[in-house]
């Protein structure tokens, strides 16, 4: 079988182009603040992406960036403010923040409802519940659209994901179980991961390892989402799944780079204008 690829790029350009529109006919700009602390080059790569992409739909967007030395109270401090502020309908910390600073309690002093990371107990909570019209992390979110825009079914199917981390693996599982899949959660110290997967028909892959998810782990014909992105030692990006061996078994595959990754940002739009819509109605 040769998988359809599910172009990412695509998909999440198509759903910047109509928040723009939905954005234009506002009567008001959403404003979404991204917040980032120290010099971690990775993180300074996403928030640039995220400010832009929100720039440029239309979204007030600011990016507060604070040295790596500041304190947890500073932060707070700046947290409050931003808070408080009703132009402010978005609030991000970008992650992971500099020791000793506690994201835990960075995250639980953002207001839920400008918690367009949907990290905030109170979201996680709600999702938790089988509530997914809050707002929720935008990577799952994303992978969720990618499959609906693929026309893969969800309800009634077995769907498998890999990690179990709050920021994906968690909350991936949470939209999955609460649109009817049957979910199984599967991590490090989970046993026979290849025969779990095997059994999937929709395989969410969110290990942190590259190309750890094996052609043979695939059923054939499955939808295989890679949500990884790593940089191997001689430069090559690639997903957590072994591309071309799971493309050569599955039904439809998203490549890495353009798959999920693009989707994350234009969801993190999509959560903006959602908080600003409920803030402001
Ligand atoms: N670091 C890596 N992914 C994310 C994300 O989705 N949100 C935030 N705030 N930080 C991250």
């Amino acid at each position: 079988m040769t998988a359809r690829i599910l172009d990412g790029k695509a998909i999440a350009a198509a759903l910047r182009a109509r928040l723009a529109t939905d954005i234009a006919a506002l009567p008001f700009t959403p404003g979404l603040a991204v917040v980032l602390v120290g010099d971690d080059p990775a993180s300074a790569v996403y928030v640039r992406a995220k400010d832009r992409a929100a720039a440029a739909a239309g979204i007030a967007a600011q990016t507060i960036r604070l040295p790596a030395a500041t304190t947890e109270a500073a932060l707070l401090a700046e947290i409050a403010r931003l808070n408080a502020d009703p132009a402010v309908d978005g609030i991000l910390v970008q992650l992971p923040l500099p020791a000793p600073i506690r994201a835990a309690a960075v995250i639980a002093a953002i207001d839920p409802a400008k918690d367009v990371d949907g990290f905030h107990a109170v979201n996680v909570g709600r999702l938790a519940g089988g509530d997914a019209s809050g707002l929720v992390p935008c990577t799952p979110r994303g992978v969720m659209l990618m499959l609906e825009q693929a026309g893969i079914a969800v309800a009634g199917a077995r769907a498998i994901v890999l990690g179990r981390s709050a920021i994906v693996g968690r909350p991936m599982a949470a939209l999955l179980l609460a649109a009817d899949a049957t979910v199984t959660i599967a991590h490090s110290r989970s046993r026979d991961l290849p025969a779990l997967c095997r059994m999937a028909e929709i395989v969410i892959a969110a290990t942190g390892r590259a190309e750890m998810v094996r052609g043979d782990w695939i059923a054939p014909g499955a939808a295989v989402i890679d949500v990884g992105i790593n940089r191997l030692a001689d430069g090559r990006l690639v997903g957590d799944c072994a591309y071309e061996e799971c493309a050569a078994m599955a039904g439809a595959i998203t490549p890495v780079p353009g798959g999920v990754g693009p989707m994350t940002i234009a969801c993190l739009l999509g959560n903006t204008v959602q908080a600003a819509k409920a803030r402001r109605s």
